[in-house]
């Protein structure tokens, strides 16, 4: 990130972990708003986001303008000291806007149009949308710029939830240009996509479509080239709201929420996070409790390590999953405070009073339809407390780990790809899976982008590391070369940035530093697994992998097929350093047996007492000349924490199922 700016408070207010939710008082009569204030500063509420749906009451008609209510929300907020993160509004354009201007709803790869009705339905790349919405932020900055309730600026909202793919006319011209500045000239392009393949030769860029519906396959790299333009152009829009918001308002910061959660991948919030004074994330839990630990570490990744905004979770079950359940026991205040355990200084939820209508009134909030006297609210009263006991960490970075594992947007799209040798592989899984396997074994790790600085660290995981362009070959081997073990899996350093294959055998740019050389890829079928001497087992994927270099040490071989006796796991001295490779998807189980190897060899060791390791996950943050330790139960059960010692912020020495200690 450029500059960290956190929200602007007068001078002198101590800083603290910020505690909220989205707050949609349009949705509520007026006599609602002072029971809200009532119940907010019961609860320890200190910031609310506030308008981001509400761009058809601020605008009712093009060229009329209604902020007395949000005058007075503002105003109302402020005098009960709650400050106001306030969007920009502009998430969902109202209906007027889209009846004279049909222009701006975006189309499907089929060339449907998405009708307004729900919600986000604009092209990323309309003039026409751009010049109505900035019209509108333009206003608000105008008139709320001076306001001392006003902390931070909320850039319209999870960019590109819905709305990332566009294929429209808007879309296509918006393409070109894009293409014309990455490759300069026709050739350039014609090279990079391979296009003697299929007879797709372009004369020129006026040619070129975005990849609407076709026969077969799309051409990758143009399906590859799509995903980052659209990511690019989702962030064109956050930096020309935030242009204005910067010329009319430099003392308030900007941020917008960014979605790293689960399979959400339309934005390279690797590259968002340049643009935001910080950042924000919002994060549903949809595949369990490492999935979220992950995403928090990887967020607090593409910040930095700087302290990060939790912009929305939820106190408990949400509306858009096919089942939803209730969250129970310490899950609310458990899942908070993993993402302050990964850095965050604000814990916001959607929303603050659950809806008595609309698609999202079977959502909870802070205030659920039952209102005061229920569970989840006091809940959330208790959550507040704690948040007050964390007031030391505030505004502190979260420590480093001796391990990291390798996140890459490129790569995630890339390995995904139709026509593929397998369609089963999932990049963020692979991820994940070491990292619950690291966390199992005790020990912590980061989770950082790509081209992060890896100097720090002892030994660095790339799951999947798909695409490997020239300069992150020299990278990578620097790292080693200095010192770093690095650990590649299968279907790494296959391509180039172009999605154009090293060739001379795989895993391409990581093939001389391996040591290794692999002639085919052997997917695996679905109900297939294949044994390793170390005991575990491999699935979706196996190679036949020729050892071509003397010093390479082989730490697992295969037991069965064609491949029974090869290797299946290698590591090699390089430089100062090591370089693995791990040429089957083991899974956290067959990780477990994995491991233990490999963390010896790059010299890494847990930092928990035995009986803590895997049962706890470990966390810190360095305030000061102090390290806070968050120790979270990932059991059911009453986890002893002894032989940690230092001052308990937060709970004792005795954890409570899924509990939460911290640790000075
Ligand atoms: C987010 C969105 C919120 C709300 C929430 C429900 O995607 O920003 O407005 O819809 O999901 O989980």
């Amino acid at each position: 990130m450029q500059n960290h700016r956190w929200l602007r408070t007068p001078d002198g207010t101590p800083r603290r972990i910020s505690y909220g939710a989205d707050y949609n008082p349009d949705q509520w009569p007026r006599e609602v708003w002072d029971e809200d204030v009532r119940l907010m500063k019961q609860a320890g509420v200190d910031v609310v986001s506030v308008a981001i749906f509400s761009w058809a009451k601020l605008q009712p008609a093009e060229g009329q303008w209604d902020f007395a209510w949000l005058d007075e929300v503002i105003d109302l907020l402020h005098a009960n000291g709650i400050g106001v993160d306030l969007a920009t509004a502009t998430a969902s354009p109202p209906p007027w806007l889209t009846t004279l201007h049909p222009e701006v709803l975006p189309e499907t790869a089929d060339g449907q149009i998405v009708w307004p009705g729900g919600r986000q339905h604009w092209r990323p790349t309309s003039p026409v949308f751009r010049r109505h919405a900035l019209a509108l932020v333009e206003k608000l900055a105008e008139r709320y710029g001076a306001h001392p309730g006003v902390v931070a600026w909320h850039v319209n909202n999870e960019l590109g939830c819905h709305n990332a793919y566009d294929y429209s006319d808007d879309a296509a011209r918006a393409f070109r240009v894009w293409l014309e500045a990455r490759y300069g000239g026709i050739e350039g392009l014609n090279h990079a996509w391979g296009t003697a393949f299929w007879s797709q030769r372009y004369g020129s860029f006026d040619e070129i479509q975005p990849p609407r519906r076709s026969y077969a396959f799309p051409n990758p790299t143009q399906q590859l080239d799509f995903a980052r333009f659209s990511s690019d152009a989702l962030k064109d829009h956050l930096i020309a709201e935030r242009e204005i918001l910067n010329r009319l308002t430099p003392d308030i910061p900007v941020t917008t929420n960014f979605m790293i959660m689960g399979e959400t991948r339309h934005g390279d919030y690797a590259d968002w996070a340049h643009e935001v004074d910080f950042v924000s994330n919002d994060h549903y839990v949809t595949e369990g409790r490492d999935e979220l630990a992950f995403s928090a570490a990887l967020t607090s990744g593409v910040a930095g390590h700087r302290p990060w905004f939790l912009m929305e979770h939820s106190t408990s079950a949400v509306n858009w999953q096919p089942i939803n359940r209730p969250k129970h026991g310490n899950e609310l205040v458990r899942d908070s405070l993993t993402h302050v355990a990964h850095g965050a200084d604000a814990v916001c939820y959607f929303q603050w009073r659950q809806s008595a209508a609309g698609a999202e009134k079977y959502h909870s909030s802070m205030v659920p339809h039952g209102g005061e006297d229920t569970r989840v609210y006091r809940e959330v009263v208790r959550l507040g407390g704690i948040l007050q006991d964390l007031q030391p960490v505030a505004g502190s970075d979260r420590e480093p780990s001796q391990v990291a594992i390798l996140f890459d947007w490129d790569s995630w799209w890339g390995s995904e790809l139709d026509s593929h040798p397998t369609d089963r592989l999932r990049y963020r899984r692979e991820a994940v899976e070491w990292w619950t396997a690291l966390m199992n074994a005790g020990i912590r790790a980061d989770v950082v982008p790509a081209d992060a600085d890896l100097s720090g660290y002892r030994l660095v995981i790339a799951p999947v590391l798909y695409a490997v362009s020239e300069e992150r070959r020299a990278r990578l081997e620097a790292y080693v070369h200095g010192g770093g073990s690095l650990v590649a899996t299968y279907f790494s350093g296959i391509v180039n940035a172009d999605d154009r294959v090293w060739l001379g055998g795989y895993p391409g740019a990581l093939a001389e530093l391996l040591g290794i050389r692999v002639e085919e890829f052997r997917p695996l079928w679905d109900d297939e697994t294949i044994g390793l001497s170390i005991g575990a087992r491999g699935r979706l994927w196996s190679e036949p992998v020729d050892v071509v270099a003397d010093d390479v040490e082989v730490l697992a071989r295969y037991t069965e097929s064609e491949l029974d006796g090869g290797a299946a796991v290698t590591w090699r001295r390089a430089g100062d350093g090591a370089a693995g490779y791990v040429s089957t998807s083991l899974g956290v189980d067959g990780l477990a047996a994995l491991l233990p190897l490999l963390l010896e060899r790059a010299g890494v060791a847990s930092e928990l007492p035995e009986p803590l390791r895997g049962t706890v996950e470990l966390a810190v943050r360095r305030a000061g000349d102090s390290r806070v330790r968050f120790l979270i139960n990932r059991t059911d059960d009453e986890v002893r924490l002894d032989g940690i010692e230092g001052e308990y912020l937060v709970g004792d020495a005795v954890l409570a199922p899924r509990g939460v200690a911290v640790v000075r």
